[in-house]
Formats: structure tokens, C-alpha cells, sequence
């Protein structure tokens, strides 16, 4: 692994030797800085921090600020990884003008290599205003949680022939918008490798199979941090939950029954001078 910065030319050329791009969620500063240190090629802020770090039902009530104030924390934990921004509900569909001023926040005061917002063919031209920005944008199309409600819910998406289809038509209008590379959620791998099939830019699958250029997972599914429910994609690396419930019970305890603190945890008074 290198340790130099992942850049943008540096993701290409991962795709193009066929090096699998590793990407995790993060949202603090302390994983971040695990990650960064773990050689994980990319973080992505994702506006799942609404459900796994704010405890909303959904996404939605994520607000711009918010995205600023956690990307912020993650960008100035990482020396190498590739950070992505995600941009929040309503902070890009109504105005391109008003998406370039929220994208721009995310790098400049968030510190964001670059920014993610989900949407296929119709989000094309504001993908387009922000590329012409100078601002790089990851496109985010399949199941697309900021619009679960019009897909019916958190399910599987291009599961036909018809719908594969047309998940490549979105994946490519996107491309000649000018994305950078496009986030593939939830569909099955036949649909995925289309999209891989057709597309030059790099496809970081979520949920999608192995025919792609990288994977990615939510970090507090893949420590098992979040338990409301599961994808049948998630794999768990870790029962951190477990781990935090056991440290506090165990700490809860000691301090009811007085075993904590003991005398190595004290500080003995000064020896006065002799003076
Ligand atoms: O917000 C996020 O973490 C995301 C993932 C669901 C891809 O957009």
C-alpha cells in the first residue's frame, strides 16, 4: 500500500490494474483516523449518519450544517484516504446554483476531496453545474435512501431486465454529466456488471457483487454498532455493541460496588519541602 494521498488519478489507476478500491462511512474523528491508518482507501460522510450516529428514522432530516461539522471532523483525521462528502436531501434537487454553494461547502469548509449525491438521468444536470464548478461528484444510483419512499422502500432495485436497463441509461447520463465515479446500491450483480460494462469511470458497488472496482460498507453495520436492522449485504467484522455493552456493565459495577477507583488510579499528595 502506498502511503501517498488517494487522488482521483490515483483511483483510476486502481481501476485500471484491477486493485479493488476499499471505501467505509465514517463520521468522527477517532475512526477516521483507524481507517486512514488501516490503509482504507476511501471514507465516505454519508448522510446515514442521520440514522447511525443522530438516531433518525430515515436520512432526511439531515441538514447541510450538519454535513459540514462531520466532514470536517473526518478530513482533519486523514492523511491518505480519498474523502467523500455526501450531500444531505434537499441540499442539491431544487436549484443547481444552490447545489454548487452546498457542494463548495463541503470542500471548503468540510475539507471533502469530493461530493456524492444520489439520482440518476434527471440529477444529470446537476451533476454537470457542479462538475463546471471545478468540484468532483460521485453519482449514487439503485436503491437511493434519500428517496425510499418513492422506491417503495429500502429494497433492491434493477431486479429486471427493463429496470437493469434503464439503471444503465442513469449510469451513463451521469458519466457524460461528468462524474467522477458512481456508487452502484443494492442491486443484483447481472445489473452491476452492466453498469461496469458500460461506464469508463470507476463503480464502487454497495451490495452489489464482486463486478465492480471497489466495495463499501456503513461502518457502525460492519462493527455491528447498528442493530435497528440488517441488509443481507452487510457483513459484520466486529460486535462492537457487544463490546461497549460489556464495558459499561462491567464499569457500572466496579463503581457501585466500589472496586473502582483502586489506589493505582489515585494521585498521592505532594511531599512537602523541607524548607
Ligand atoms: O449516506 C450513506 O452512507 C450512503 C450510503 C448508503 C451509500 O449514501
Amino acid at each position: 500500500m502506498t502511503q501517498a494521498k488517494v487522488t482521483l488519478p490515483v483511483l483510476r489507476d486502481m481501476k485500471a490494474r484491477r486493485e479493488p478500491i476499499t471505501w467505509l462511512t465514517a463520521y468522527d474523528y477517532p475512526t477516521a483516523q483507524a481507517m486512514d491508518q488501516s490503509g482504507i482507501d476511501m471514507i465516505l460522510v454519508g448522510d446515514s449518519l442521520g440514522m447511525t450516529v443522530l438516531g433518525y428514522e430515515t436520512t432526511l432530516p439531515v441538514t447541510m450544517d450538519e454535513m459540514v461539522v462531520f466532514t470536517g471532523a473526518v478530513s482533519r483525521a486523514v492523511k491518505r484516504a480519498f474523502v467523500v462528502g455526501d450531500m444531505p436531501f434537499m441540499s442539491y434537487q431544487a436549484e443547481p446554483a444552490e447545489a454548487i454553494r452546498n457542494a463548495g461547502r463541503l470542500l471548503a469548509q468540510g475539507g471533502a476531496d469530493a461530493v456524492k449525491l444520489e439520482g440518476g438521468a434527471r440529477l444529470a444536470h446537476v451533476v454537470e453545474a457542479i462538475t463546471n464548478a471545478g468540484i468532483p461528484v460521485f453519482g449514487h444510483i439503485g436503491l437511493t435512501p434519500q428517496s425510499a419512499s418513492q422506491l417503495g422502500g429500502y429494497r433492491a432495485q434493477a431486479r429486471t431486465e427493463e429496470t437493469a436497463r434503464r439503471l444503465v441509461e442513469d449510469a451513463r447520463a451521469l458519466e457524460r454529466a461528468g462524474a467522477v465515479a458512481l456508487l452502484v446500491e443494492c442491486v443484483p450483480p447481472d445489473a452491476c456488471r452492466l453498469v461496469h460494462e458500460a461506464l469508463e469511470i470507476p463503480i464502487l458497488g454497495l451490495g452489489s457483487g464482486l463486478d465492480c472496482d471497489g466495495q463499501l460498507l456503513i461502518v457502525h453495520d460492519m462493527l455491528g454498532m447498528f442493530d435497528r436492522f440488517t441488509p443481507k449485504f452487510v457483513k459484520k467484522y466486529a460486535s462492537l455493541g457487544e463490546e461497549m455493552r460489556t464495558a459499561f456493565t462491567a464499569y457500572r459495577e466496579e463503581v457501585k460496588s466500589g472496586a473502582f477507583p483502586t489506589a493505582a488510579h489515585t494521585y498521592s499528595m505532594a511531599q512537602e519541602s523541607a524548607g
